[in-house]
């Protein structure tokens, strides 16, 4: 062992208008910022569900002009997160739309009602949604996936199976389909599990 790893922590990303991002982080997933540095950096927590809260678990920062600028040249510089949501295929694994690096962000919530409480309050909003909700087959957990404003893809998760460091089972190998991502298959069928 190299380091001594308790957790997963905080999350950075870069944006391209912090002032918007920090409303949606607000508004959509109840984070509160805890302190900002100028106006360029903000750190954002999650005041009243979590668990254990702690001074920050995102940190946003504002794009440069000159980063603004290469999206600009590439032609990302404004998204329409509508745009990828006819290209979803209806199962298959969940290849979220994004053109970064970082795949999606999850936030955990209580139940599977929170997740349909969501999903309501998304459709409400006009806020695409790439994915779910579903189940996971490797950890077992719920899902529902949308985008950021910067398309960064949010997943909401609960349920996920413990891993006990005494007692835990050893790791298994999943067959590379559709089920094992989604073991709902349809969404629509599976109210009740
Ligand atoms: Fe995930």
């Amino acid at each position: 062992m190299v380091v001594e790893n308790m957790g997963l922590d905080h999350i950075a990303i870069k944006v391209r208008d912090i002032e918007r991002t920090i409303e949606f982080y607000r508004d959509v997933l109840n984070m509160e910022v805890s302190d900002r540095i100028g106006d360029r950096v903000a750190f954002l927590r999650t005041p009243s569900v979590a668990a254990e809260s702690q001074h920050h678990e995102m940190n946003i920062t504002q794009m440069s002009e000159a980063e603004l600028e290469t999206l600009e040249e590439r032609g990302e510089r404004e998204l329409d997160l509508h745009d990828f949501e006819e290209d979803l295929p209806a199962d298959g694994p969940p290849m979220l739309p994004t053109t970064g690096p970082i795949y999606h962000i999850a936030f955990e919530v209580p139940d599977y009602d929170a997740i349909k409480a969501a999903e309501e309050g998304l459709k409400e909003r006009g806020h695409p949604i790439y994915r779910g909700p579903g189940r996971h087959g490797p950890g077992n957990n719920i899902f529902l996936y949308f985008p950021d404003p910067d398309g960064y893809p949010i997943e909401l998760t609960a349920d996920m199976e413990d891993a006990p460091e005494v007692g835990g089972r050893p790791a298994r190998q999943w067959p590379q389909e559709p089920e094992t991502w989604n073991v709902w298959g349809n969404s629509a069928e599976l109210k009740d599990q």
